[in-house]
């Protein structure tokens, strides 16, 4: 053998050993090996890790030294330990070793989230909180709760309790099905449990459109579209309908400690066709010199945005609202609508801070694999894992110069076409591992290859914890799940 090719031949062999040397998803910035293992044997290793404070570093950062006489995490505050634990947890093996190494990481962005869609099906708080396991364990941080939509209104308030009566009748897939919905004490639980993993929970409460719960619970406060649209928006022009959003908001508010209220203001223009013809609407107008049903629709945003900034909170909005005249500090924009590139671009260039969530490759309702047939594409496109897999890089010319802009990435579940966990959970995995590595890893640690040597890793995992996914490497053995056939295309663009 010459030398060349004995060398060649080390180098693979070494290569498959860095390839394999640990299987934590997200990949960490920066991972040295060691030699040997630290083997926890009178307690998990999570416990037997030292912990020592190091100051001037960011919040989540964490360093972790393992060698086989002890573990150190050196982290400036407890996200950065609990982030070293959820690497440990990864590295241990079923005899509880973990090979030596010094891991030094931190996110490359702050924003990573998932969004649950509650009102087209729900799913309780059990569903909920193994969801919020798994973002733990991925290093995920933020968790949006669609909480209010056509379908059901989806959260407990006190003042109206219309809205989780007839409000919350009915799903997407069955208009009889029984009320559901979380109880205030629900929603407590469940931001408990979310910030012990440092994860913040954002209510969404969707408005001027996609409110026609509201229609059916308080029809005074509702006007809408014809049809199907019939109730879709709030009544604008009446200020009992501000009032009432503000005895709403205001219940959201104390509920969740984070500093964000989302607001929707999503695709309006489905369902706001008797504001054209409403002669109150169109005396409010001009009154207002809002000159049309789009600056009707932006003076609402802008109500909603006082009410929100009163209870010392955030706006959140879907893009639509960068129109509004609300000034780029005062909100935060999920950018979702992928063929319009231009508003990011629009929205960059004003200054909005921007969570990246493109129907391509964010949402998760979108099928992943060409064999899959419910679910949605976009003119033929869908979300593979290697398109999740490489973003935000296929758009990084658009981010050039505005990345202190970026907060980060989210992945979106809307329900229309996913009614059990079984479906759920198939749609959930394991894009949601790739979203992690997106949104934590940095670009020039990202490495396909590699991933796909880790990830069989997570996919047992998910394994003991019951919990379905679509298996890339062998299609054939996680069938498409069930998902309702008839999910309205237009409902949620
Ligand atoms: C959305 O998908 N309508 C935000």
């Amino acid at each position: 053998m010459t030398t060349k090719i004995k060398y060649s031949l080390l180098a693979l062999c070494l290569g498959a050993i860095v390839a394999q040397a640990h299987p934590i998803i997200p990949t960490p910035q920066s991972v040295t090996l060691g030699k040997g293992y630290f083997v926890a044997t009178k307690q998990p290793a999570t416990e037997a890790m030292a912990v020592v404070t190091e100051k001037n570093h960011g919040e989540e950062y964490y360093r972790l030294v393992i060698t086989p006489q002890k573990i150190t995490c050196y982290a400036a505050s407890e996200a950065g330990v609990f982030y070293a634990k959820q690497s440990l947890l990864q590295l241990s093996d079923s005899l509880g070793r973990i090979p030596c190494m010094t891991i030094v990481d931190e996110p490359r962005f702050a924003w990573r989230g998932l969004m649950l869609d509650v009102s087209r099906h729900f799913f309780g708080k059990e569903v909920v909180m193994q969801q919020l396991d798994m973002l733990a364990r991925l290093k995920m941080n933020r968790y949006h709760l669609h909480l209010t939509d056509e379908t059901g209104w989806r959260i407990e308030i006190k003042q109206y309790p219309a809205l989780t009566g007839v409000g919350a009748e009915g799903n997407w897939s069955d208009r009889k099905a029984p009320r559901a919905f979380y109880t205030q004490d629900d929603i407590r639980e469940i931001v408990e449990y979310a910030r012990e993993r440092h994860i913040q929970v954002i209510p969404e409460i969707d408005m001027p459109g996609h409110a026609t719960t509201v229609y059916r619970a308080y029809p005074e406060f509702s006007t809408g579209g014809t049809g199907r649209w019939a109730g879709f928006t709030f009544y604008p022009a009446a200020e009992t309908t501000y009032t009432f959003l503000r005895n709403v908001l205001t219940e959201v508010a104390a509920l969740f400690p984070a500093p964000y209220i989302h607001i929707g203001g999503d695709e309006v223009h489905f369902g706001n066709q008797v504001w054209k013809t409403d002669p109150q609407i169109q005396q409010f107008i001009r009154d207002n010199q809002l000159g049309d049903e789009v600056g009707l629709e932006h003076y609402f945003v802008r109500r909603a945005c006082e009410i929100v900034a009163d209870l010392g909170k955030t706006v959140i909005g879907w893009d639509e609202i960068i129109e509004s005249g609300v000034p780029a500090d005062n909100m935060l924009v999920m950018w979702w609508r992928h063929d319009k590139p231009q508003i990011l671009d629009k929205a960059l260039k004003e200054g909005f801070r921007v969570i990246l969530s493109p129907r391509i490759p964010c949402y998760f309702d979108f099928v992943q694999d060409d064999s899959h047939k419910i679910g949605r594409r976009w003119g033929g496109a869908f979300n593979t894992l290697e398109v999740a897999y490489r973003f935000p890089e296929s758009i990084q010319a658009r981010l050039t110069g505005h990345e202190s802009q970026i907060l980060g990435i989210q992945a979106n579940i809307w329900t229309e076409r996913i009614a059990d966990k079984k479906r759920l959970d198939f749609m959930t995995f394991p894009r949601l591992a790739i979203i992690a590595e997106d949104a934590w890893s940095p670009a020039e640690r990202k490495n396909e290859a590699d991933f796909k040597e880790r990830l069989p890793y997570f996919l047992k995992y998910l394994d003991t914890q019951h919990i379905e996914y679509f298996n890339p490497f062998n299609p054939a053995a996680t069938p498409e799940p069930w998902g309702p056939e008839k999910a309205d295309a237009t409902a949620n663009g």
